[in-house]
């Protein structure tokens, strides 16, 4: 009798185990990411270049620890929660329907598989000559040909779109990113926009867009 009541439980441990797997769904991650994917495309574009009329920035290539911190920041409200920040906060409505942190992970790792996308200069009045200039201030963080440095927390910003490098900069000096506890990093950030005026930030913006993602 004990032996059979075991046998039940055994064959009911093994069948749990297996409906768990089946609803986990695929277990390659990048099937999943690209599966997830699906969500961000309508904004993002399905490569990842971006949809300015929609102020969602190209992200394909973007490294895989920076797209999975933006995402958690996004998900805490440490990005995007503020009241004059309408693009971060669409983008915090999508991050909050990802259901796991393993989803989170399996789709940062998607989006950096996806090539980066060049694009086409949008905001006019930027000088990248004097944009070049300042640019030296950034370069200790973001490295001197724009390619982020993991150690310090600093993403890739050459070639990033020019409409985007300059939202984000004034987002940073006004504290509408970089601001909120738990952004630390966002904070390191705002320290250094906060002295920028308007046409800094459009030359910058233009210096940084023109330079090749290595
Ligand atoms: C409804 C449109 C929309 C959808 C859908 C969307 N996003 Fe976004 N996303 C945005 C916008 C707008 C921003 C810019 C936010 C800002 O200006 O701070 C953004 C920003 C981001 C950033 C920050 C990029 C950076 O350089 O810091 C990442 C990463 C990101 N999105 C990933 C995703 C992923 C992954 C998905 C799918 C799970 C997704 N997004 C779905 C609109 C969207
Ligand atoms: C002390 C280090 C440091 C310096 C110097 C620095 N940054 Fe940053 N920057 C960061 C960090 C860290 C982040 C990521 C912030 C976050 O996680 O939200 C960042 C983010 C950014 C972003 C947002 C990228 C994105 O994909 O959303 C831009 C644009 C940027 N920096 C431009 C600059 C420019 C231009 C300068 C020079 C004026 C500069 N940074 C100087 C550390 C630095």
């Amino acid at each position: 009798m004990r032996n059979r009541l075991e046998g039940v439980w055994q064959f009911a441990a093994v069948a749990l185990l297996l409906g768990a797997v089946a609803c986990e769904g695929p277990s390659d991650p990048m099937v999943r990411g690209a599966a997830r994917y699906d969500q961000c495309a309508p904004c993002h574009g399905a490569k990842g270049e971006g949809k300015p009329a929609l102020a969602a920035p190209p992200i394909g290539g973007l490294p895989r620890w920076y797209v999975e911190a933006q995402l958690d920041k996004f998900r805490i409200g440490a990005r995007g929660a503020h009241l004059e920040d309408s693009a971060g906060l669409r983008m915090r409505t999508m991050a909050l329907t990802l259901p796991a942190e393993r989803e989170v992970q399996v789709v940062a790792h998607y989006v950096s598989s996806l090539p980066h996308a060049a694009s086409a200069p949008s905001v006019s009045g930027g000088d990248s000559t004097r944009g070049k200039a300042a640019y030296a201030a950034c370069a200790s963080c973001h490295g001197v040909d724009g390619a982020g440095n993991p150690q310090l927390n600093a993403p890739p910003i050459a070639g990033q779109a020019d409409w985007y490098v300059a939202t984000q900069l004034a987002n940073f000096k006004r504290g509408i990113r970089g601001a909120k506890p738990g952004d630390a990093t966002g904070a390191t950030m705002k320290a250094m926009a906060v002295g920028l005026d308007e046409q800094q930030i459009k030359d910058l913006a233009a210096w940084v867009a023109s330079m090749p993602r290595g």
